[in-house]
């Protein structure tokens, strides 16, 4: 198990992230991942779901969020918020790894904010691969390292590429072989 916040630091994390993650900077953010209405989302790394729940308004009721971290009380604020803002299309999974999704069924994987919290990326990767579409996406969004530092650790894997950088997000396809 990769080592986790204390649930007061997590309680911390997310009581911060409602002062300095604004909605218009989140929703920016989310128009760059380019989710679309019935798309199965996977919010990787959810923290208290700040993406999570904007991402389920704009995928719509045919499309579905699955909301993963690996720490318990993440689901909680999940839920909460989910009730909040009168959102039905998000699932919560408690997982530092596998998702148990099926795979090639996600459209888009949001990895905000959580890359530098991986001490081995391949089992990640590996799965993120596995859940993915052919045609489907990692939206990456880098804080706390070297941008392509992150990078270059993710394309060694050659499961993924580069498909196109934008202003926050570093947009990753499937490498075909
Ligand atoms: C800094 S928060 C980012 C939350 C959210 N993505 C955002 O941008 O608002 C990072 C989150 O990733 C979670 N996390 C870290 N490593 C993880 C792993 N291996 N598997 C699942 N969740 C993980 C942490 O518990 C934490 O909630």
């Amino acid at each position: 198990m990769p080592k986790m916040l204390s649930n007061i630091g997590f309680k911390f994390m997310c009581w911060s992230f409602k002062i300095f993650k604004k909605k218009d900077k989140i929703l920016k953010i989310l128009k760059e991942a380019n989710i679309k209405p019935g798309d199965v989302i996977l919010d990787y790394g959810c923290g208290p779901g700040n993406f999570s729940i904007p991402a389920a308004q704009i995928v719509g009721d045919k499309g579905i969020v699955y909301a993963a971290d690996m720490h318990p009380l993440s689901a909680q604020y999940v839920l909460k918020n989910t009730q909040k803002a009168s959102v039905t299309n998000v699932e919560t999974l408690l997982t530092s790894c596998k998702t148990g999704l099926n795979e090639n069924s996600v459209d888009v994987v949001l990895l905000f904010d959580v890359f530098h919290y991986f001490k081995e990326i391949k089992p990640i990767f590996t799965e993120l691969h596995r859940v993915l579409k052919p045609s489907g996406n990692i939206a990456l969004e880098i804080h706390h390292m070297d941008e392509n530092k992150a990078i270059n650790s993710i394309t060694e894997t050659n499961m993924f590429n580069v498909r196109e950088k934008k202003e926050h997000l570093v947009i990753l396809q499937k490498t075909t072989k």
